[in-house]
């Protein structure tokens, strides 16, 4: 819920901004990139993640965005895969999407913090980046796992997902896109720091 004292949004992105500039660091150190955008389906990109639920047959939040821009064939090939586990991932064509791929990926729903939510989380984004080098993927978006419908705190959901990401990065050379996709997480000073696309779902 983004419609927070204004302070607590300022609070949230100084942290945001330290964390980024961390990895934007390490990232130059290993050659690697780290950016942060605006709406997942807008991209073009090798592949998008997508947040999806355990029988990867669609939902809302960014599940349903990546859905229904990408068409029906998606969801016929969901189908076909058996669904997924929490912390696991599974890779589908991109279809009417930009991207050639949409790596699958299920997190973790947030139940307080001791069932292992985070172990399963940082997983999410470990398989699902196993999932885009074996495809050969140079590009990679991910939106914040777990972070919507699932209730995971956002801002421990953003240190987990830049950390994850980073400490994967090092020694491969691959460019991923983390993804904040609430306008409200943004402000205008903040635009020096990320980089945005498009909004619109
Ligand atoms: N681009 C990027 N990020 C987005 C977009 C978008 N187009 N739309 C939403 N987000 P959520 P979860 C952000 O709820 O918490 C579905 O029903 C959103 O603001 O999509 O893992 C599935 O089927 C939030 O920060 O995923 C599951 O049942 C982040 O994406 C369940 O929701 C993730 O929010 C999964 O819940």
């Amino acid at each position: 819920n983004w419609n927070r004292p204004k302070e607590e949004v300022n609070a949230l992105m100084k942290l945001l901004r330290n964390y980024m500039k961390t990895c934007l660091k390490t990232a130059a150190k290993n050659d690697m990139k780290v950016r942060v955008i605006g709406d997942i389906t807008k991209l073009d990109v090798d592949a998008i993640v997508n947040a999806a639920n355990q029988s990867l047959l669609g939902g809302g939040g960014v599940d349903g965005c990546i859905h229904r821009a990408a068409g029906p064939k998606l969801l016929e090939e969901c189908r076909t895969l058996g669904g997924c586990e929490t912390g696991n991932a599974k890779i589908t064509k991109g279809y009417d999407l930009p991207c050639r791929y949409v790596i699958h990926t299920v997190g973790p729903i947030w139940q307080g913090g001791d069932h292992d939510e985070k172990q399963k989380l940082v997983s999410c984004y470990q398989k699902s980046l196993e999932l885009a080098a074996e495809h050969h993927c140079r590009t990679v978006a991910f939106p914040l796992i777990s972070a919507g419908v699932y209730g995971y705190p956002k801002e421990a959901a953003m240190h987990i997902a830049a950390e994850t990401i980073c400490d994967y990065l090092k020694g491969c050379d691959m460019q991923v896109f983390l993804v904040l996709y609430d306008k409200k997480l943004v402000l205008p000073k903040d635009l020096k720091v990320f980089e945005f696309v498009g909004y619109s779902c």
